[in-house]
């Protein structure tokens, strides 16, 4: 193997408190893109089993029927995260394994999770565990799914289940992935699972989400989960211009972007942006809803990816233009670092209440290729690397970051884009399941080992 070269280097600034052993380093998966396996042992079907099938719904006709195969290979996925010499490992849990439509418990697919959590604590990594990561079973979505208020009532049946069975073996629960994707991009847009495309449905299935959000927190608290939160999407938006359309134009786009989320959960109420953008669209609130929904949380997870740069449509709202000559993924997303020390401290000013953070997603897709079993993945070191030093910055600014998890362990099947965008550390080669640690898997896996023999020598335990 060649030897690495200072782009295959990955350090935080020197000093910096991600060289703490407190400072969590981890990467993510989600059941759906990586387990297959979609009818093994009681499975039911879910939201994206039926979209895949669709045709035109996933490029190329893709389907997550096998994925990365870790409903049998979860093992040597575990070990190979652990290998790594990861602090932690966030996974979701299958709804549609662990719960059969009459809201019996599904013995296999809990056993499977058993199995998992087990292997991570038998290598000492925390589980992080994201109950709702978009695969709502179908029979829920067959009553209304996200647009039925009752279905957050079962979000919290599931929480109470999960919690009940795997409570002792996880660190963190985060009771929904991204509720801005689950409502606009499968309720606004259409993009995504479930496929409808109206804004009053993306407003609803947003608040329900939302409410979901909360009954859960309030099962998984009762059964003595100590930190509960929540994962949300965010982008960072700059303005294509300094003409007051177009700096209005990013208030609108923040407002749906980050603070539609954001503002429910710590303000308690959503943003008035919104009314411009979509007149007389609100969702059905009922008394006490916004209470539920702002329930103290323990840790918010950020998701960051990129960046829109906007300017005004001419009447009330906004487009995202982007920008010429900047570096993009595969994805077609700029690379766009500081967007995230921005966000970050953006948000200790918006929210006093803001809790610890975790970024439980950042990473970059390229199309990664194996040559003499090596994966030069130069790009997504530098991604992961310029990430790092932005939020090395947000520290320094005060906001309190506590880990930091690389999207994703595997290469997987990316939602609507397929299998061809490939965000993991880890090659997968779908023929034959092969798993090969790219550069930047080794190049983390080299940082950590630095960071522990460091620890090791100042006396600290790691
Ligand atoms: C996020 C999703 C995650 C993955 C990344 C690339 O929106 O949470 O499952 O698809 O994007």
């Amino acid at each position: 193997m060649n030897a690495p070269t200072l782009d295959d280097v990955l350090s935080p600034p020197p000093g910096s408190a991600m060289w703490q052993p407190d400072f969590l380093f981890g990467a993510g998966t989600a059941a759906y893109q990586i387990e297959g396996a979609v009818a093994a042992d009681g499975r039911l079907p879910c939201i994206w089993d039926t979209f895949a099938a669709r045709p035109g719904a996933v490029r190329n006709g893709e389907t997550a029927a096998v994925a990365c195969d870790h409903y049998r290979l979860w093992q040597q996925d575990i070990d190979l995260a652990a290998g790594l010499g990861l602090d932690a490992y966030r996974l979701s849990i299958s709804w549609s394994r662990v719960l059969r439509e009459d809201g019996t418990p599904n013995p296999a697919g809990i056993d499977f999770y058993e199995r998992v959590l087990d292997r991570l604590a038998h290598h000492g990594v925390k589980a992080f565990v994201t109950l709702y990561h978009w695969d709502l079973p179908q029979h829920i979505q067959d009553r209304g799914g996200w647009l039925n208020r009752d279905t957050g009532r079962r979000l919290a049946d599931f929480a109470d289940l999960a919690s009940r069975r795997f409570g002792d073996r996880v660190a963190t629960w985060a009771t929904l992935n991204e509720p801005w994707c689950a409502a606009f991009l499968g309720h606004g847009s259409g993009l995504h699972a479930p496929g409808m495309a109206d804004t009053r449905y993306a407003v609803e299935a947003m608040h329900h989400l939302l409410l979901g959000h909360g009954h859960a927190m309030a099962a998984l608290r009762a059964n003595g989960a100590q930190r509960v939160g929540l994962v949300t999407n965010v982008t960072a938006v700059s303005a294509d211009s300094p003409s007051p359309a177009d700096q209005h134009a990013v208030r609108l786009a923040r407002a749906c972007y980050n603070q539609w989320v954001m503002d429910p959960l710590l303000l308690g109420s959503y943003p008035e942006e919104l009314q411009e953008l979509w007149p007389g669209v609100r969702p059905i609130v009922h008394d006490g809803d916004m209470q539920v929904i702002a329930s103290t949380m323990d840790f918010i997870g950020i998701n960051y990816y990129f960046r829109a740069n906007v300017r005004s449509d001419g009447a009330h709202g906004y487009t995202d233009k982007g920008l010429d000559r900047v570096e993009r993924t595969l994805m077609g997303w700029e690379v766009y670092p500081a967007g995230l020390r921005d966000v970050l401290i953006g948000f200790k000013g918006r929210y006093p209440t803001l809790p610890p953070v975790y970024i439980t997603e950042n990473g970059m897709a390229s199309d990664d290729v194996v040559a003499d079993g090596r994966v030069d993945d130069a790009q997504r070191v530098r991604y992961l690397q310029r990430h790092l030093v932005a939020i090395d910055q947000a520290l320094h600014a005060g906001v309190d970051v506590q880990g930091y998890f690389a999207w994703s362990l595997l290469d997987n099947f990316e939602w609507s884009e397929g299998y061809a965008k490939r965000f993991g550390l880890v090659h997968v080669d779908y023929a034959t399941q092969a798993r090969t640690p790219k550069d930047s898997a080794l190049a983390l896996k080299a940082f950590l080992e630095r960071r522990r023999a460091q620890g090791v020598i100042s006396g600290r335990s790691s």
